[in-house]
């Protein structure tokens, strides 16, 4: 990288491990599979592939390359590339925003995570019973102590990650680690597909039934997958500011989505047919994939270090994924209020602690969180980020970023029609609908 100031990831892997760091995590591994299961299973899973591809990987495109050629956080990003159109800065709000009420559950969640790494560890797992570890979520997840500490503990984690700096930081991490999580996913499936009654989950997994369809369902996929791509809200634009100049974009967010999509869906196999195999209810919601996966471990060899391998390694991709949240809020408060970079993560991760304490106290704030961000904050911005690349930035620049890597760049004229028409369209239709307006 040319520039001094800003901090860059260092190769291609290194690159698409620290975007896909931010994308994979708990939204492929504790969302999808309990909102696949709350929103009947194949038929959801079919909308969202489709919208992954026809409007997530565009939108990831633009992110990219909105972040790479402005060289700034998202609010400046907006103001550099058009400085007439404060309108956009809109996205930069919305982001900082959605930062801060995704971190605010997601840290919860984590904090989850980490009390079952603990468990694991302890081998207080795998001497339960389906009913005793359903018994165990609830009573755990509904006290207050125990969650609030793992919280606080997982977001100073966090923090120190981004104190660290980006590149030391999360590239070092994601590179090893995530590969390894990955094997681990594919080994729980093998298992949990030979559990007996493994087909019925199969069969909801992967037997589309379209009268599950409605609006919200398919307002869900798009926002599951908004979510779980980390766009519509600056994180990936965050981290194209960080991406050199000889990376192809282009192939960076197809193989990001690829990578994510697929963990997301093996995440699945893995839970589903254990669901059914234990009898659990395929809606449980938040505590779907702490009440079924231990199940799991218990009935396999080696159970007991997978388990502990699984939940730890969870915990590293929630970091990796918590960081990029979190380094919005600090690109922002940090760039554009010329607030030095410690005291900014400090009060940026002070503020989004106490919305956790809120969210583990009080299920509706949590359940508020969860839903306003993935189904109304991250597809608003996504139509406005289309918009911008589409209709502002325009074709010339847009493919003059795209071959900034030296190669030509494929495909522009197809994605210029997806970003100004298609995607702005079709998230407009599916959100007015998924909200019951239209
Ligand atoms: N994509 C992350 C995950 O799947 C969560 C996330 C959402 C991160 C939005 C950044 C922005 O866990």
């Amino acid at each position: 990288m040319t520039t001094t100031s800003r901090d860059s990831f260092t190769g291609k892997f290194g690159v698409i491990a620290a975007a896909a760091g931010s994308a994979v995590g708990l939204g492929n591994i504790w969302r999808f599979p309990y909102v696949v299961g709350e929103n009947g299973g194949g038929a959801f899973l079919l909308v969202y592939i489709l919208f992954i591809f026809a409007i997530g990987i565009p939108v990831m495109v633009s992110e990219l390359l909105i972040g790479r050629r402005s060289q700034k956080n998202v609010f400046g990003a907006f103001r550099t590339l058009a400085p007439d159109k404060p309108f956009f800065m809109i996205v930069g709000i919305m982001g900082v925003g959605a930062a801060f009420m995704i971190l605010a559950f997601y840290s919860v969640v984590a904090g989850w995570t980490l009390e079952y790494t603990y468990m694991a560890i302890g081998d207080n797992l795998l001497d339960k019973s389906s009913a005793e570890l359903s018994a165990f979520f609830e009573s755990f997840s509904e006290s207050t102590a125990g969650p609030i500490g793992w919280m606080v503990l997982f977001m100073t984690l966090t923090a120190g990650i981004v104190i660290g700096g980006v590149k030391k930081g999360i590239e070092r991490y994601t590179k090893i680690l995530m590969p390894i999580l990955f094997v681990i996913i594919v080994v729980l499936c093998i298992n949990s597909a030979m559990l007996p009654g493994a087909g019925e989950g199969f069969a909801f997994l992967f037997k589309p039934d379209f009268s599950k369809v409605t609006g919200s369902v398919i307002l869900e996929a798009l926002g599951q997958a908004f979510f779980s791509l980390s766009i519509g809200m600056g994180v990936i634009a965050t981290y194209g500011s960080y991406i050199q100049k000889k990376e192809n974009l282009l192939n960076t967010a197809i193989s990001v989505s690829i990578a994510d999509t697929l963990i997301a869906v093996l995440a699945g196999v893995a839970i589903f047919p254990a669901v059914f195999a234990f009898g659990i209810n395929p809606s449980a919601g938040p505590g779907l994939v702490f009440e079924t996966l231990p199940n799991v471990f218990n009935q396999m060899s080696g159970g007991y270090l997978f388990s502990v391998a699984f939940f730890l390694l969870l915990v590293i991709a929630a970091l990796t994924s918590s960081v990029s949240l979190l380094e919005v809020v600090v690109a922002y408060f940090s760039e554009e209020l010329k607030m030095n970079r410690k005291l900014a993560t400090v009060i940026a991760a002070s503020v989004i602690t106490g919305l956790g304490v809120v969210c583990v106290i009080y299920d509706k704030v949590f359940t508020f969180f969860d839903k306003t961000s993935s189904n109304v904050l991250l597809p608003l911005g996504g139509i406005f980020i289309a918009i911008f690349v589409g209709w502002v930035l325009g074709k010339a620049k847009t493919k003059d970023e795209l071959e900034a890597h030296g190669g030509k760049a494929r495909l522009v004229g197809f994605l210029m029609i997806i970003l100004k028409v298609i995607a702005p369209i079709a998230i407009g239709i599916v959100f007015l609908n998924g909200i019951g307006l239209l």
